[in-house]
């Protein structure tokens, strides 16, 4: 069996006979002897193979060879002599599985803009920044998965098409099986959608905290980690209209212990990925932001600043900055105002609370008083708002007049109003856009080179 160029990187000894498999990157050839280096995805740095006449079908197998070309090489790991590798395979025999005309094969040695990248969306994973990405990235995903599960916490996989709007924001893609240019009509001209699939109208979800609230009242301690989607027509670096959120909620729990929670999440994140990542982070130090290391660090180390959303406005109103949205009790704070407070004020992250209830959705617990929610965002430097979360209204008939204020059917959130007249606890709960995450982590500039295949506005050609 083939070994993982990673394995062999780092523990492969003078001597072993090995099989590798994967794509050339480089070929360089001289007199008599030809080196490559070969990648297979385990880890950014590929394995050099010294090709020499010896190897069966020499000249035909280098004649082949190029860059993006696979193969599988078998021989003999030595130590290397050159520069830049404790070690080296001497190829016995090579052989090729697929060529990769070198006129065509669009990933050249030489630096390709983010930009064009996305245009080859199924080749731009062998590159050096979207391949440690993507490292990173499933990192992320297995330490989110043992956060969790090192505390008790149930994974539940909440659906992705569902009847309710979580957010109350109306950003949601229909889900239909009608035919699009035969739509069954009611008397009054609306869709019938009692001839639908689901016999309603159905969405694709925007986030899995109803039904999670539904589980953490049986469990106690529960997360979903999947897809979600928005259609939101936001053109930004921000915003994806399919991304991954991470939900937590707990039962028994104010908006301090979310806020607690939220806090030694991230630090453990940063955590469990410069220790199980190093190369790359150090790459994306190197080449992309070189920041990226002391954000960690500052992640890791410092303590997040935790400040009401009235304060943090009287703090932007007194900020000798020239903001594009007018700072005024009331705004929904702006990317430009969460990066000035994360970024330029604090220098680390800042969560904002007590939002004022008009801004915000309708299931967050309603402060005395009624002009605020116990809401909770976290802002980070570069990003802005990675989490969002609230303590949610478990109180039933406060949560009845907040539906209909929003302009919601409470008809339609029975099930959710339930929570409420069965056994009803405080609780709280916040969801993590797991692609600013990833972003947050690598200094990667924008949203779209941090999932494989992204979907924005007239974007879903891979
Ligand atoms: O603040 P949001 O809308 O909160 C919720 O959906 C709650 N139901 C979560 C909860 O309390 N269980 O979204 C949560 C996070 C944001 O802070 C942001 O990081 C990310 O999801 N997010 C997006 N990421 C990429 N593209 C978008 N269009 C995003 N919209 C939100
Ligand atoms: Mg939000």
């Amino acid at each position: 069996m083939a070994r993982r160029i990673r394995d062999i990187l780092r523990n492969g000894q003078p001597n072993e006979q090995i099989v590798i498999q994967g794509w050339v990157r480089t070929k360089r050839e001289s007199k008599g002897f030809t080196f490559v280096e070969v990648n297979d995805g385990s880890s950014m740095a590929g394995l050099q193979v010294l090709l020499n006449e010896d190897t069966p079908d020499y000249a035909d197998i280098v004649k082949r060879l190029s860059t993006g070309s696979s193969i599988e090489i078998s021989g003999l790991l030595v130590e290397s002599p050159g520069k830049g590798q404790r070690v080296e395979l001497q190829a016995k025999t090579a052989q090729i599985y697929g060529e990769a005309d070198a006129e065509t094969y669009p990933l050249q040695k030489k630096r390709h803009s983010f930009e064009f990248l996305r245009t080859i969306g199924h080749l731009r994973s062998r590159t050096n920044t979207l391949g440690a990405v993507f490292r990173v990235r499933n990192a992320c995903a297995r330490a989110i998965h043992e956060f969790f599960q090192e505390r008790g916490f149930l994974w539940i996989h909440t659906p992705i098409i569902t009847a309710s709007d979580c957010e109350g924001a109306g950003e949601m893609f229909a889900v239909t099986n009608l035919d699009l240019g035969k739509l069954p009509m009611t008397g009054d001209n609306a869709v019938d959608y009692s001839q639908d699939f689901f016999g309603k109208p159905a969405y694709l979800t925007v986030s899995g905290q109803l039904e999670v609230e539904s589980m953490a009242m049986a469990f106690s301690n529960v997360y979903t980690f999947g897809p979600t989607f928005r259609a939101e027509n936001s053109n930004t670096s921000r915003h994806l209209a399919e991304f991954w959120m991470v939900e937590p909620e707990l039962a028994f729990c104010d908006l301090e212990g979310n806020m607690e929670l939220a806090e030694v999440f991230l630090k453990y994140l940063f955590e469990y990925v410069l220790e199980t990542c190093p190369e790359d982070m150090t790459f994306f130090n190197k080449r992309i932001d070189n920041t990226v290391l002391a954000t960690a660090d500052n992640i890791i180390n410092s303590e997040f600043e935790r400040i009401t959303y009235t304060d943090a406005i009287a703090l932007l109103e007194k900020a000798d900055r020239k903001f594009d949205y007018p700072v005024s009790w009331g705004l929904d704070l702006q990317s430009e105002h969460e990066r000035y407070l994360a970024e330029d004020y604090f220098k680390k992250p800042v969560i904002v609370t007590d939002y004022p209830t008009e801004i915000k959705a309708f299931y967050m617990r309603l402060n005395d008083g009624g002009k605020t929610v116990r809401a909770m965002d976290v802002l980070a430097p570069k990003v802005g708002e990675i989490i969002g979360g609230a303590q949610r209204e478990e109180r039933l008939d406060v949560l009845e007049r907040r539906i209909q204020e929003a302009g919601l059917e409470a008809a339609d959130y029975w099930w959710y109003l339930d929570l409420r007249r069965y056994g009803t606890v405080p609780h709280a709960g916040f969801g993590l856009g797991f692609e600013r995450l990833v972003q947050f982590m690598t200094g990667m500039a924008n949203i779209r080179d941090v999932i494989p295949f992204p979907r924005t506005p007239e974007n879903i050609e891979f």
